[in-house]
């Protein structure tokens, strides 16, 4: 699967027209993409650098770039709803998912948090995604798939309940991420695999989901105090005197948690308010 480079047969190429509208085709040799503008060959595209432009019959234009991850994620079938790509940057970075991490996620949903992780982990790391659900894991192997060109070699993609999962099935975890309806339920497992400065992130979209993570996290008594917060981000328009935010925005989608494991026995100690002058 190429990422970059002059397009070659077998890419996904999203093609958009003056009115910005998106269409993606497989470049196959010796086959045509028709729009209302006419048909648009494929030969055209095959050999051109990303960032041309190519014409359809009537003289429609289209710009012709590979999918970005990000457009991968957005346009892509989904079983489940998926992170969304600035909630999944703040867990890459404050879950601290670096290069050679050992990760264990659940549920893999959709799998557009696995293919950030499998980017941040790299060759050397490992993922491990629990997803419960049959119907679920097709949709998050196709479009793994789809986006790397195979199965990656660094990705375990295990039918099961997280809530079972034992030290001896995983082995040793870095940092884990979960998605899921209760994740407090799974928190005995996230304890018991996490290793001592592991860091745990979760992803919960209501009030209630979040106060009962928080609580949960704090009754184990083996994490450090619970943070949580949300991202909201806004686009601008700028064009001259015009220039402005946009009127709209995704202004909710999900908060994060995120917790730390103590070493065994250790009792953090108790977060202090300042005294009242
Ligand atoms: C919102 S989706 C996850 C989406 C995924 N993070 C993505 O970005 O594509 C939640 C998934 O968690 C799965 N799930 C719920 N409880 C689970 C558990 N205890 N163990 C494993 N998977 C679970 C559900 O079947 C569902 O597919």
């Amino acid at each position: 699967m190429a990422y970059s480079g002059r397009f070659r047969a077998g890419d996904r190429v999203q093609l958009t027209d003056a009115k910005r509208r998106h269409f993606t085709i497989t470049l196959t040799p010796g086959e045509s993409f028709f729009t209302h503008k006419g048909g648009i060959s494929h030969d055209d595209i095959i050999g051109q650098h990303e960032g041309t432009v190519v014409q359809s019959h009537l003289g429609g234009e289209y710009l012709c770039f590979r999918h970005l991850l990000v457009d991968h994620v957005l346009s892509m079938p989904r079983g489940a709803a998926v992170i969304y790509p600035k909630d999944a940057a703040q867990i890459i970075v404050e879950g601290d998912i670096f290069p050679g991490a050992r990760v264990l996620e659940a549920g893999a949903g959709s799998g557009a948090m696995s293919m950030w992780l499998l980017r941040a982990v790299g060759e050397t790391g490992r993922l491990i995604s629990y997803e419960v659900r049959e119907d679920h894991i097709g949709y998050a192997r196709d479009n793994v798939v789809e986006q790397t060109g195979g199965q990656p070699a660094n990705w375990d993609l295990r039918l099961g309940d997280l809530r079972d999962v034992t030290p001896e099935d995983v082995g040793e975890i870095d940092r884990v991420v979960l998605d899921m309806l209760e994740p407090w339920e799974c928190l005995g497992t996230v304890r018991d695999v996490l290793i001592p400065g592991g860091v745990f992130m979760t992803y919960v979209a209501t009030v209630p989901q979040l106060m009962k993570v928080m609580e949960g996290i704090r009754e184990l008594g083996c994490f450090t105090e619970p943070r949580a917060w949300e991202s909201l981000v806004r686009e601008w328009k700028v064009e001259g005197l015009a220039t402005r935010p946009e009127h709209r925005m995704n202004a909710h989608t999900a908060f994060l948690v995120w917790a730390r494991r103590l070493a065994d026995g250790t009792v953090a100690p108790k977060p202090q308010r300042r005294a009242r002058k």
